[in-house]
């Protein structure tokens, strides 16, 4: 399947200009041209005509938590009666809450309840979600969690890298014995998932209701002996020096990273690691400290948003209310967001085939019924969506 688009207005996400009335040329799955004419070669081929749409890449949402059993509406209610998100997790209630509802769950069925949380992050033009375990925190059903990932991208048309995050929480048979946790189950169970073929990239809850770096540190050391690389939750609650290991550890990405401090982002920079940014969760918890945005971009640290969908701290589905997020609560430019969920999104995943329109890309395409990319950030609950193009099928 070989076609051409046509009068299109491409932001190709390279640092690039805009083209109007642009040419890109569909081979495959893969971009063979994009500019402002069509060469000879490929003149034959199909067109279809833009009328001057917007074509982005399509989106990518590097931070998810897409399967899961059950809901927390009531702990929705609960904070907003005063509750504190730590409160509930202390309590037995957060993580460990949607354990018990994971858990209770097979492959398939958590395949299903995942199904229309995917569909509406395609709808908005995602070609690309990471999704994470850490809701089984048990063996079987972490190889669940990851499977029922894998299914998903067997049922939909789009890319699903999957995650090990066994360590998220400490199961309640597990209380006060977190070092124990990871020699008998999270550690193990990477081993059994990495066997298995499941896992692209692991990561970690670096947080005080949750592991400190030291034991995060156990997690990294195992991973990097499989080959695997890593990312971790770090310092979205309080500063406790997940940044800086993640740093020290050339992980892809450090995610939330609102207390991460002057010397932190230094650190990102210099490992090359993109700051993931997930505003669902600032505002879901109402929290009152924005990363530091102005530092990120001083010190050239790539940041990236992503809906950070899960049923606790951002029951999200929508990337683009992340973009607008990330703009009007973390003060990012929508020039910035988009870059933060297409190409900064293809880092944080250690993906260099997507991301930006150019030759040899993959073709993961989203046109939009709007002029200027800034409308993709500025509105809010509206889709504009026209076409999505994943893997070079309209
Ligand atoms: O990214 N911070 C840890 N993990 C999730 C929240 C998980 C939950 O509350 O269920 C997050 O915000
Ligand atoms: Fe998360």
């Amino acid at each position: 399947m070989s076609f051409v688009l046509t009068d299109a207005r491409i932001a190709p996400m390279t640092g690039g200009p805009l083209i109007d009335r642009g040419v890109i040329v569909v081979n495959g799955d893969r971009i063979a041209h994009v500019g402002h004419d069509l060469p000879a070669a490929h003149s034959g081929l199909p067109h279809h005509d833009l009328e001057g749409r917007l074509v982005t890449p399509g989106l990518i949402d590097c931070h998810t938590h897409l399967v899961f059993g059950g809901n927390r509406a009531g702990e929705f209610e609960a904070r907003l009666n005063g509750a504190s998100y730590a409160d509930i997790a202390k309590a037995g209630g957060g993580i460990v809450s949607t354990m018990r509802a994971t858990r209770a769950l097979g492959a398939d069925a958590l395949t299903d309840q995942a199904l229309p949380r995917l569909d509406a992050l395609i709808a908005e033009g995602v070609t690309t979600v990471e999704i994470k375990s850490g809701y089984g925190l048990e063996r079987d059903s972490e190889l669940a969690m990851l499977r029922a990932a894998r299914a998903l991208g067997e049922r939909r048309a789009v890319a699903v890298k999957t995650t090990y995050l066994g360590a998220h929480a400490v199961p309640p048979e597990y209380a006060g014995r977190a070092d124990a946790y990871l020699d008998e189950v999270c550690l193990p169970t990477l081993d059994a998932a990495q066997a298995e073929g499941l896992v692209d990239a692991v990561d970690g809850f670096c947080e005080g209701i949750a592991f400190s770096p030291a034991q995060i540190a156990r997690v990294f050391d195992r991973a990097q002996a499989l080959g695997l690389p890593v990312k971790l939750h770090a310092e979205q609650l309080s500063h406790l020096g997940g940044t800086a290991l993640a740093a020290r550890y050339g992980a892809l990405s450090a995610d939330h990273v609102e207390y991460a401090t002057e010397d932190d982002v230094r650190a990102l920079a210099a490992a090359g690691t993109v700051a993931v940014l997930l505003p669902g969760a600032f505002y879901t918890l109402r929290e009152r400290q924005a990363p530091p945005v102005r530092a990120f971009r001083d010190h050239g640290v790539p940041m990236a948003l992503a809906t950070d969908c899960n049923p606790g701290s951002s029951p999200l589905t929508s990337l683009l209310l992340a973009m607008n997020m990330g703009c009007t609560l973390f003060g990012l430019t929508p020039a910035e967001a988009l870059m933060g969920v297409t190409a900064h999104a293809a880092r944080a995943l250690g993906l260099s085939d997507r991301g930006v329109i150019a030759p040899g890309m993959r073709a993961d395409l989203a046109i939009w019924d709007v002029e200027a990319p800034a409308e993709l950030a500025y509105r809010i609950g509206f889709n504009p969506l026209h076409q999505r193009i994943f893997g070079g099928a309209l």
